[in-house]
């Protein structure tokens, strides 16, 4: 089958007669990616890009335009990127014509005067290749560049948009923003001094992957589910992002981040407002970040003076992860041997509106457990009395719904039947749909997603600076109180790698 869910026009979103929201094909733009020769480049954004033209999904015309430190040539940065989409094979399919599109230029980050250069050179690369303009500037940077690449984009001009509509430029942001409210507020208004906020896109990549997106879809596109999602037949809801793998080679930024700004500030904090929300009146990206923050702002203040009731702290020992022993986090490559910061953690929150009075939501996320594996779980009340109490006793497993997103991207609905036979006996059944049975269109990567909602000006899957904040607002304190007290070490409870981590609260089934 063709790829269905797009459609080449003139790039303006639209709903057809069927129920599929098409997207079109962006116009001409180019990308500018600062930070070309690091690792997420590497890892994410080139291969999501190549993908994007072999699947015939990027603008014509089209540059991508690399900058970085090194002083590569072209042809020296497209034979690296060719290297790292092609280890040790021949180049692969379209690669001569996606290489066309690939050109470097050197840049000194605090130097306004490459700036100025670059954009002289930008213009006349546009010029050429005839991309018209429009422009995305890609900080794929440590986050301590960020500020002042802003900056100085601004100040060389680069973040304008001429009067008239149809040129456009936007910067895209990676997490962490800021790691605290103060330093989010301060890298905000910085943002905002050379460009507005829909040229501002804050990725969380979480948000693309197409079961996160399909909550939305699952529970307000069906009637059944939305009148029991509440505090009256849900008990408690579980948010699990597990990870195998550690911290690799990324410990200086983890060592300063820790697992609560690395996966809770962000992605925990999304899957929790998607779970929660109320449903928008549409389907629209302010609309629907109305919402999410709505749920940001019914988080019940964290009992900081209580953290060992609410809080479950620890740290990866070394163990064996998929029949291979692992150092512990203090053994790997640039981490202090006495470490204090967490990679997993569980906390329950409340929120405080009338849907989720009462309900704990328990997130957990952690590096080094058994698997990988990211799931929301709706667990629901027992039911209310019992008939067969005589024979199987008071307590009937609850029904759950799971929601999948890794490794299975599905959702799980389980209940009681009764075992085939003479007797009276229950056993617990599942009904399950797998997201991929019965789908004509492949699934895209998250970040192809991200790349191409930024080209199509969709904010939709992009955190907005309220939210931002607010959830900064609800985690600042509980970091703070962490790495301040005096009992931090008591606090951390270790693991061995390839377990499921410390234990965590009674009640969470
Ligand atoms: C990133 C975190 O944002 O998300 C990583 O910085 C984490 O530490 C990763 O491993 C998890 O993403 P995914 O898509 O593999 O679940």
């Amino acid at each position: 089958m063709p790829e269905i869910d797009y459609l080449q026009d003139d790039g303006a979103p639209f709903i057809p007669s069927g129920s599929c929201l098409l997207e079109g094909i962006p116009g001409p733009c180019s990308i500018v990616i600062m930070g070309a020769s690091g690792d997420l480049t590497a890892r994410k954004i080139i291969p999501s890009l190549y993908n994007l033209h072999l699947k015939g999904l990027l603008p014509e015309p089209f540059l991508i335009v690399g900058c970085g430190r090194t002083g590569y040539s072209d042809e020296e940065f497209r034979a690296v990127m060719r290297k790292d989409l092609f280890p040790g094979t021949a180049e692969g399919r379209g690669w001569s014509r996606f290489a066309s599109m690939l050109y470097y230029r050197q840049i000194l980050y605090d130097d306004l005067s490459y700036y100025r250069s670059f954009s002289s050179h930008m213009a006349a690369l546009e010029n050429n290749a005839g991309t018209g303009g429009s422009r995305i500037f890609y900080l794929a940077v440590p986050p301590s560049l960020y500020e002042t690449i802003a900056l100085l984009l601004g100040k060389s001009g680069l973040s304008g948009e001429p009067a008239g509509g149809t040129i456009w430029t936007r910067i895209v942001v990676e997490k962490p923003f800021g790691r605290d409210l103060e330093t989010a507020r301060r890298l905000d208004r910085t943002l905002h001094q050379h460009f507005s906020e829909s040229q501002i896109f804050r990725i969380d990549h979480y948000l693309a992957k197409e079961t996160v997106q399909n909550v939305l879809i699952f529970r307000f596109a069906n009637a059944i589910f939305e009148p029991i999602w509440n505090r009256r037949y849900v008990d408690h809801i579980d948010i699990t992002a597990a990870e195998s793998l550690g911290v690799g080679h990324r410990s200086g930024y983890y060592e300063e981040a820790g697992v609560l700004r690395d996966m809770f500030q962000n992605h925990m904090m999304q899957l929790l407002s998607l779970t929660a929300m109320d449903p928008p009146s549409q389907f629209e990206a302010d609309m629907v970040r109305d919402e999410k923050v709505r749920v940001y702002r019914s988080l019940r203040p964290f009992p900081v003076h209580d953290l060992d009731n609410h809080l479950v702290l620890g740290q990866y020992n070394a163990g064996m992860v998929d029949g291979k022993r692992v150092p512990g986090y203090r053994e790997e490559p640039g981490v202090d041997p006495d470490s204090l910061t967490p990679t997993f953690a569980t906390m329950r929150v409340f929120l405080d509106n009338w849907r989720w009075q009462g309900v704990p939501f328990y997130m957990t996320s952690g590096k080094r457990l058994a698997k990988k594996e990211t799931e929301i779980k709706i667990c629901f009340k027992e039911v209310p009395h019992s008939m067969f109490r005589s024979i199987i006793g008071e307590h009937i497993t609850a029904n759950t719904i799971k929601i999948g997103i890794y490794p299975e991207e599905k959702i799980t609905l389980s209940f009681q039947t009764k075992n085939p036979g003479m007797r009276i006996c229950l056993r617990s059944a599942e009904m399950d749909f797998s997201y991929e049975q019965g789908m004509d269109a492949t699934t895209k990567d998250a970040y192809e997603k991200v790349l191409l909602d930024v080209m199509l000006g969709d904010q939709m899957l992009f955190w907005r600076q309220d939210g931002v904040e607010l959830c900064w607002s609800f985690l600042s304190p509980i970091i703070a109180e962490c790495e301040a007290c005096s009992g931090r070490a008591d606090m951390l409870r270790f693991y061995p790698a390839g377990s499921k981590g410390p234990q965590g609260f009674s009640g969470q089934r």
